[in-house]
């Protein structure tokens, strides 16, 4: 017996008659024609019939997505036994968008396997859904080929996830272009890389290149991409897309009452210089978001905090009480202690009572092993704040005497590779409003810090830098044993035994 052979498109195709050829191709015929593209669409269409990769960027409603759909279903169509790869961060921005997209369009035409998000045409081609919502996701492609690879809100990737992934364009038939094509709002984790890849090009000699360029053209050779594809740069605007501004006038209103200055002028007229990262500020999304981890073992972890930033007033429009947990344990691999945050239970103007219980339910729920607050005006309050609620809540009181961006300059600096590119305070899961506050809030600036920050701060202080000046007793127990079993050794956190 021979060795099994197993049949790729292109086998069934070089091998088959002019009349299978026409049952193969069979059913493309019956897909609805789409609406005709406006200009803009039909220039991004063209110019990604030359370019390697093909960003079309900018203003939220000018008609990407629904280029995106049409030319994954182009590519799927006119080369039977393609594959066509659809890429999303995660799977619910897929779930609202693409996925119902596609299946009205292909309906009777395509068939859909929800397990896989596959539609699989007649013609055999391919069009998949993907994600990789983690940094080290995109391994799950290895071994994998697409003749077309699409990414939606491209900004949501990471330049490696971005790479990886087009080194995976490999058409499984012979006629088919490879080619990346990508659509996007600015903004996002990958604004930075993604501005600097499409949108501000420069020469050779370093000056700026006249914009837009609308055209393709072949980038400089770096080292880490030798011989770089060709690569296009089209420009989305609102007024691209008269179907969207005359079904829905309010539109470009909605866009405009957007109060994030940034945010605004991103969504609504396309603006890259808008949104890039906040000038001094001390987290870096990015970082952040390489490093992200899916999940932490709550027995692997050595100790758990619960991080509290009491509010000053309970008053609708006052403050938040900042209520982050988080966690440390021994990393094997780099021989370091790395903490990470867990949880972020930050409650909205509540009364004391209100935020004392959210902390001792964390506490709880965590089995940390202590909460730590800050005192404000309160004084002991905060402590006991607490104990009249659950006198079994270890509680270490600490007091912001030197600057904010004195105790959270080392936290953000954990954050990022040290000398061994080791990182040290990591995020388990994605906690949007806590990491947009790190990301965003520049000490230079003269402005508070925010509350969620803050509460983070305190906790990774107490895990990471052996803590500040605490004055609570009530868990000596706890701290007798750490002592013994080591403590704190300099900087060089918890060499103490699990506990
Ligand atoms: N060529 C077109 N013809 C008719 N309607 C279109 C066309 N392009 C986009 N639209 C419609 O305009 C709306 C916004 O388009 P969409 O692709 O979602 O914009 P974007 O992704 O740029 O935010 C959608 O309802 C879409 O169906
Ligand atoms: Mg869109």
């Amino acid at each position: 017996m021979g060795a099994p052979v197993t049949l790729t498109f292109q086998d069934i195709w070089d091998a088959a008659t002019d009349d299978e050829r026409a049952d193969l191709l069979n059913g493309a015929d019956k897909i609805p024609k789409p609406p005709d593209l406006f200009p803009r669409q039909a220039l991004a269409e063209t110019l990604s019939g030359e370019a390697g990769e093909l960003l079309y960027g900018g203003a939220a409603g000018g008609g990407k997505t629904h280029w995106l759909i049409e030319h994954a279903i182009q590519q799927a169509q006119d080369h039977p036994g393609n594959r066509v790869l659809i890429m999303r961060r995660v799977w619910p921005s897929h779930a609202r968008t693409i996925e119902p997209r596609m299946k009205q369009r292909l309906a009777g035409v395509a068939v859909y396997n929800g397990g896989r998000h596959e539609f699989t045409f007649p013609n055999m081609s391919i069009i998949e859904l993907g994600t990789c919502q983690y940094a080290d996701d995109v391994f799950v492609y290895q071994g994998a080929e697409y003749g077309c690879i699409i990414f939606e809100e491209l900004t949501e990737f990471l330049e490696s996830q971005y790479l990886y992934l087009g080194s995976r364009l490999r058409p499984p038939v012979d006629d088919a272009r490879p080619h990346i094509i990508a659509t996007t709002n600015p903004g996002g984790v990958g604004h930075t890389w993604v501005k600097s890849r499409f949108v501000s090009m420069r020469d050779a000699d370093g000056k700026p290149r006249p914009w837009p360029i609308e055209d393709v053209w072949k980038p400089d050779p770096t080292e880490r991409e030798p011989n770089p594809p060709t690569r296009c740069f089209v420009p989305a605007k609102l007024d691209d897309n008269p179907a969207l501004t005359k079904r829905d006038p309010t539109y470009r209103d909605r866009l405009r009452a957007i109060t994030n200055r940034g945010r605004r002028e991103a969504l609504e007229k396309g603006d890259w210089d808008a949104i890039d990262q906040v000038e001094g500020a001390l987290w870096s999304l990015v970082s952040i978001d390489e490093n992200r981890v899916r999940s932490v073992d709550r027995s692997a972890l050595d100790a758990v905090v619960v991080g509290v930033d009491p509010n000053v007033s309970s008053k609708v429009g006052s403050d938040s009480c900042g209520i982050v947990v988080a966690g440390v344990a021994f990393d094997e691999r780099s021989s370091k202690m790395v903490g990470y945050v867990l949880e972020d239970c930050t409650m909205p103007h509540p009364t004391p009572k209100a935020w004392a219980l959210a902390a001792i339910d964390a506490y709880h729920r965590w089995e940390a092993n202590w909460v730590v607050a800050e005192v404000n005006n309160g004084g002991d309050l905060v402590e006991r704040n607490i104990a009249v609620e659950d006198a079994g809540v270890p509680v270490r009181q600490v007091r912001a005497s030197r600057g904010k961006h004195i105790r959270a300059e080392p936290i953000a600096a954990l954050a990022t590779p040290d000398i061994d590119g080791d990182v040290r305070w990591r995020f388990v899961g994605s906690h949007p409003v806590l990491e947009d506050q790190l990301t965003t809030w520049s000490p230079t600036d003269g402005g508070a810090s925010p509350d969620r920050l803050d509460a983070m701060v305190w906790a990774a202080t107490e895990l990471m830098l052996g803590g500040g000046a605490w004055s609570g007793s009530s868990n000596a127990d706890f701290f007798a044993e750490a002592e013994s079993g080591g403590g704190y050794v300099g900087d060089e956190v918890w060499s103490g035994d699990s506990v």
